[in-house]
């Protein structure tokens, strides 16, 4: 399968992921791609190179959960697939758990609702590690246990079940894609703001950065380029339907290597400060990826220290310049 001359839904599209996604989705030459999001974290300046590169793209200011007006969109747009990306994300899941989950498994429900209905033909939706909790084995795959540790995690777990659910009892074209932890260039630097994007703005505003717990808490980092890439592959090969696949490095890297990674890219010698553990933090996560490289031959292209300078770089000219 491929992407040619397809109408694509991306909802989330102009979030961190989910505007990759749109860069990389130009280059398949597809019909319309479409993005519905409702700027909760969304930013314009994340599309802005897609919509000036491909002319055919449209943009609902919309919420994704929202049913009925997700179904007018999709009966006058002849859609075909969707990546299903829109969330609200973890850290907004301390303050406002009931939010977080709502809005979550409305998301998917709205999509697969309209899948049901024969308004278009596949979903491939994205799920998270954080849907397995902290690692009960040293490598986690797909069969890794649901144990979620924050409302986000269990509304994403949810997700998937109903995923699951709707594709098994009504024989739907699904498969979900379950990323480990991104970084990259546009990554929410703003409220509620991801450990890397928050370390890079404080060592360059002259603070000292932050470590929450120990900092021997370990996670799988993955560049969001190699995400986007399985995303795609996933949509294009068969095989994944009714399946979850792990996207990841298949290494851990702890948070403190990480912080002196950024630091070091950044010439900062300087001392880190420790505070409390985040509210209920994975302590362990690392993805088992032989699922992934069985059925479309997924290679992580971007190492660590390389995708650590790029996104170094990027925030960098965010800071200071105008952004590439
Ligand atoms: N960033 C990571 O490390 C990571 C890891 C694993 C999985 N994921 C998953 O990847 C997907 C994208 O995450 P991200 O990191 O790009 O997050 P993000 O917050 O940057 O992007 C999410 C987008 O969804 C939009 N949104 C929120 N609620 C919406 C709604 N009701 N209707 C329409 N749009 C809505 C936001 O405005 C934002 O643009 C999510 O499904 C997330 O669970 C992310």
């Amino acid at each position: 399968m491929n992407l040619k001359d397809k109408t694509i839904v991306v909802t989330g599209g102009a979030g961190f992921i989910g505007s990759h996604l749109v860069d990389r989705l130009v280059k398949e030459e597809p019909e319309k791609i479409i993005i519905i999001d409702n700027f909760f974290l969304g930013k314009h300046k994340n599309i802005e190179p897609a919509i000036k590169s491909f002319e055919n793209i449209k943009l609902y200011y919309q919420d994704a959960g929202h049913y009925e007006k997700m179904k007018n969109i999709f009966a006058i747009e002849n859609v075909d697939v969707v990546f299903n990306l829109a969330v609200v994300p973890l850290l907004t899941s301390h303050n406002l758990p009931k939010i977080t989950c709502e809005d979550n498994i409305n998301i998917a429900l709205s999509v697969l609702e309209l899948l049901k209905e024969g308004m278009y033909d596949t979903l491939i939706h994205c799920s998270s590690s954080e849907a397995y909790g902290t690692a009960q084995e040293h490598i986690m795959t797909e069969s890794h246990p649901l144990k979620p540790t924050t409302p986000y995690a269990a509304s994403k777990a949810a997700s998937d079940l109903l995923v699951e659910s709707y594709e098994n009892t009504f024989d739907l074209d699904t498969a979900i894609v379950r990323p480990f932890n991104n970084f990259g260039p546009r990554q929410n630097e703003g409220s509620y703001a991801g450990v890397i994007p928050i370390t890079i703005e404080r060592i360059m505003a002259g603070k000292q950065p932050i470590i929450h717990g120990d900092g021997l808490q370990t996670r799988d980092y993955i560049y969001v380029s190699d995400t986007v890439e399985g995303m795609l592959q996933i949509y294009n090969s068969k095989v994944t339907r009714g399946k979850t696949i792990n996207l990841a490095t298949a290494k851990e890297i702890t948070i403190l290597d990480m912080i002196k990674a950024i630091a070091k890219e950044l010439d900062y010698e300087g001392e880190f400060i420790f505070e409390g553990e985040r509210l209920a933090d994975v302590r362990r996560h690392r993805g088992d990826i032989t699922l992934a490289e069985k059925l479309f031959d997924f290679k992580v292209k971007t190492s660590f220290d390389e995708g650590i300078k790029e996104t170094v770089q990027w925030y960098k000219k965010l800071m200071h310049g105008p952004v590439p």
